[in-house]
């Protein structure tokens, strides 16, 4: 039986597998079904070594990191995520001027279109922004003008500060400190419209409406030109952008977002602490420094370094960062030195030597690092301190929508779809199979 069986021309059925015998093969069924499930076997156990290594190399990431890393293997480019606070390897990154070829220079420059971004841009157009912000912050001389502007601002500011109240308040200030004049109460509607298409386009979440932020443009030239003695040129876009950039248009993103995470955990200090917040500029600033700690309102910052075998890219994860890191406690600040510290009489004495280890986390460090890092913390503090002593008055998330980070995972199905769109958009900018195709099309028309 056996014999004939192997001398069978017929396939042999054996585990739902079929295997032709010919006449050649002098192999007993018994021997061909136990090799055949040896095989099953071997198969499922790689298959299996498979599933368990992928799951456990991919079972951090979402879909930011999916994205990244697509964009990544499209460009040929290697790419690391860091995702847990690592002051090293921070530092290392921060030491790179190079934003590198991802969402910074394929997304975000567009998005602040018709302006530059001072943050964003690279090569010549960044050397020039740096000259012209150096030009416009020695011009306005800030360490002057910034906190009796302030003072004045907030003594005629509403009782109640909530979302809206705080974005008045931020573009009073700085329109008065660039221009020399008082923000015209008419233009704070237009300014609001501008600034949420700037928020719309750089989130991600869709195309903010141009004309919005092209009216924001043209009453600033306007307000340039209207300066005693003209001291700024309207016409040139690198000192218009370097001052509605960093000066204008992110604070009035970045600081709602700030305080919404104050307002979050101002409950969680003690009555005497809160009181604390309220009264002195040190503790002030801790808890500022604190809440920027613990939710940034930047989630990514990005950097091509230099590495053994050419260059890589860089994705510093702070959305993730923040939450995985120490819970909040804001005594770490209190124990390094603070640019608070000498306007403050009484109470607390930090050390004037060291740093916290968090520090480079806030404002970066080395050649991006943030140029309005002294002027940012002495505008929040003022407005912390003048409405921190109530919850009743501190309501900043009211009106709260989205931004780049806070709110950001309440967004629509349409919102969601953009941001992959904008993952797409950047592989067609940069992807090494698409070039020959960006020959012939270019890229503007894309879009972000
Ligand atoms: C809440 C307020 C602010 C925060 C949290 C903040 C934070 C930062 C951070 C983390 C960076 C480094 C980005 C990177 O390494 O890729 C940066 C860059 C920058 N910041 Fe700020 N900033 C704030 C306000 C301001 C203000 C008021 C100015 C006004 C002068 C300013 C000017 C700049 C500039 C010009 C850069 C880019 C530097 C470069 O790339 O050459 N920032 N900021």
């Amino acid at each position: 039986m056996l014999e004939n069986a192997s001398n069978c021309t017929s396939p042999v059925m054996g585990t739902g597998i079929i295997f032709p015998a010919t006449a050649s093969q002098n192999v007993s069924p018994e021997v061909l079904l136990g090799g055949s499930t040896s095989l099953i076997i071997i198969s499922l156990l790689a298959f299996a070594s498979l599933c368990i290594f992928l799951y456990s190399f991919f079972k951090n990431w979402d879909i930011a990191d999916f994205g990244f890393a697509i964009v990544s293997a499209f460009q040929l480019q290697p790419m690391t995520f860091i995702k847990d606070f690592d002051a090293k390897a921070m530092s290392k990154m921060f030491q790179s001027s190079d934003k590198g070829n991802f969402l910074e220079s394929n997304h975000a420059q567009d998005a602040w279109k018709p302006i530059l971004s001072v943050e964003s841009a690279a090569g010549e157009d960044w050397q020039k922004l740096r000259a012209a912000l150096l030009k416009v912050l020695k011009q306005i001389q800030w360490q002057e003008r910034l906190q009796p502007i302030l003072t004045k601002v907030l003594e005629d500011a509403e009782a109640v500060l909530d979302c809206k109240q705080l974005k008045i308040i931020v573009m009073k200030v700085l329109f008065e400190l660039v221009t020399g004049n008082a923000l015209p109460s008419d233009a704070i509607g237009n300014i609001l419209k501008g600034v949420d298409a700037w928020t719309v386009s750089l989130a991600g979440k869709g195309v903010g409406d141009y004309a919005a932020k092209a009216w924001v443009l043209k009453f600033m030239q306007e307000a340039v030109e209207a300066m005693p003695e003209r001291p700024f040129d309207k016409d040139d876009i690198y000192t218009m952008s370097a001052i509605m950039q960093p000066l204008f248009v992110s604070p009035l993103i970045n600081v709602p977002d700030v305080f919404a995470v104050a307002e979050k955990h101002l409950p969680g200090l003690s009555s005497e602490e809160r009181l604390q917040v309220a009264s002195s500029p040190i503790v002030s600033e801790a808890f500022l420094k604190e809440c920027l700690r613990i939710g940034h309102p930047f989630p990514i910052i990005e950097r091509r370094v230099p590495g053994m075998v050419g260059s890589y890219q860089i994705t510093c994860r702070y959305d993730v960062m923040c939450q995985s890191g120490p819970g909040f406690d804001m005594s770490r600040w209190l124990q390094c030195p603070v640019s608070g510290a000498s306007s403050h009489q009484g109470g607390y004495s930090p050390p004037k030597m060291g740093t916290c280890p968090y520090e480079n986390m806030l404002f970066g460090a080395g050649p991006r690092r943030c140029q309005g890092k002294e002027l940012a913390l002495t505008l929040m503090r003022s407005i912390l301190m003048h409405y921190a002593d109530s919850s009743h008055k501190f309501q900043p998330s009211n009106g709260h929508g989205i931004s780049g980070r806070t709110n950001d995972d309440i967004g629509s199905a349409a919102e969601d779809l953009h941001k992959g769109m904008v993952i797409l958009k950047t592989i067609y900018k940069t992807s090494v199979i698409c070039a020959p195709l960006r020959m012939f099309t270019g890229t503007s028309w894309v879009g972000h």
